[in-house]
């Protein structure tokens, strides 16, 4: 029996609470994520899927429900705690790379391990290995504007996993990545997933990306509306699911 990883029960997000236009972005949503899950969320835009990973994930709070993530309720600990807690057990990627343009790369890679006071014969370590996971190694001493689009990314996906996190957490992470780096990066999660027991939670707008995944919840107006699993599937027929359920659920919102 697998670990649950995460847990969400009931979560809604309300933005703006208390004002003359609340917007209810997520309603009683749940969900259970198991160690060596491969969760990935599709949806129109402004439907609800970065709302939904933040709250999930400690980046927001929700306005209602709770959030379990490694068995820990994450509103029972303090702002430091889930802080720590975050180095300790979250990777996040992001479709703008948030690298920082004054740090070279090796210490954009060092980032998290800086904020949690790992010593600096570990800090040099543990950049080295994942920058050759990652193949970076050899743009340590350059800063970000001096690398390509697709090493910047590679860059920041080594920043998010030099803490060796159990939950890859990323936002549209190919939204800036061309087809042969998206499928590279995709290859490296499915890695990171089947041989490791990374657990992942991504949202993507691309089918061809998310049939890399294992499960599926399409969300809609704040709902999971739909929910298809690979099982047994080829890539191939689980990506024509997904393509099928993006189209059906697309036609719905044309009106006549
Ligand atoms: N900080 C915010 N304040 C107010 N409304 C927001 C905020 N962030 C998102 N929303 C609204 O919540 C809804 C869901 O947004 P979002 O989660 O970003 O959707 P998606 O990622 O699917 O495009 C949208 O209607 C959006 O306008
Ligand atoms: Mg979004």
């Amino acid at each position: 029996m697998s670990k649950e990883i995460l847990v969400a029960e009931n979560v809604t997000k309300i933005y703006g609470v208390g004002t003359k236009n609340p917007v209810t972005a997520l309603e009683d949503v749940s969900l259970k994520m198991y160690e060596g899950d491969f969760v990935c969320v599709m949806g129109p835009s402004g439907s609800g899927k970065s709302t939904f990973i933040n709250n999930l994930s400690t980046i927001d709070v929700p306005t209602k429900g709770k959030v379990f993530i490694n068995g820990k309720e994450v509103r029972t600990m303090g702002e430091n705690e889930v802080g720590q807690f975050r180095y300790q057990n979250l990777g996040f990627i992001f479709q703008e790379f948030n690298l920082l343009d004054s740090l070279t790369i090796f210490e954009n890679i060092a980032v998290p391990l800086t904020l949690s006071n790992t010593p600096l014969s570990e800090i040099k370590e543990r950049v080295q290995l994942v920058a050759k996971k990652l193949d970076v190694d050899i743009l340590l001493d350059k800063y970000p504007n001096e690398c390509s689009g697709g090493q910047r990314q590679r860059a920041a996906i080594a920043r998010a996993l030099v803490t060796n996190p159990k939950l890859i957490v990323a936002d549209e992470p190919t939204g800036n990545l061309d087809s042969q780096n998206s499928h590279e990066l995709l290859e490296l999660f499915k890695k990171l997933n089947e041989e490791e027991g990374v657990s992942i939670l991504m949202v993507t707008h691309d089918s061809m990306i998310a049939s890399y995944s294992q499960k599926l919840l399409y969300i809609k107006d704040g709902h999971i509306a739909e929910t298809i699993e690979k099982g047994n599937l080829s890539q191939k027929e689980y990506f024509y699911k997904i393509v099928d359920v993006n189209s059906v659920e697309s036609q719905k919102l044309f009106v006549d």
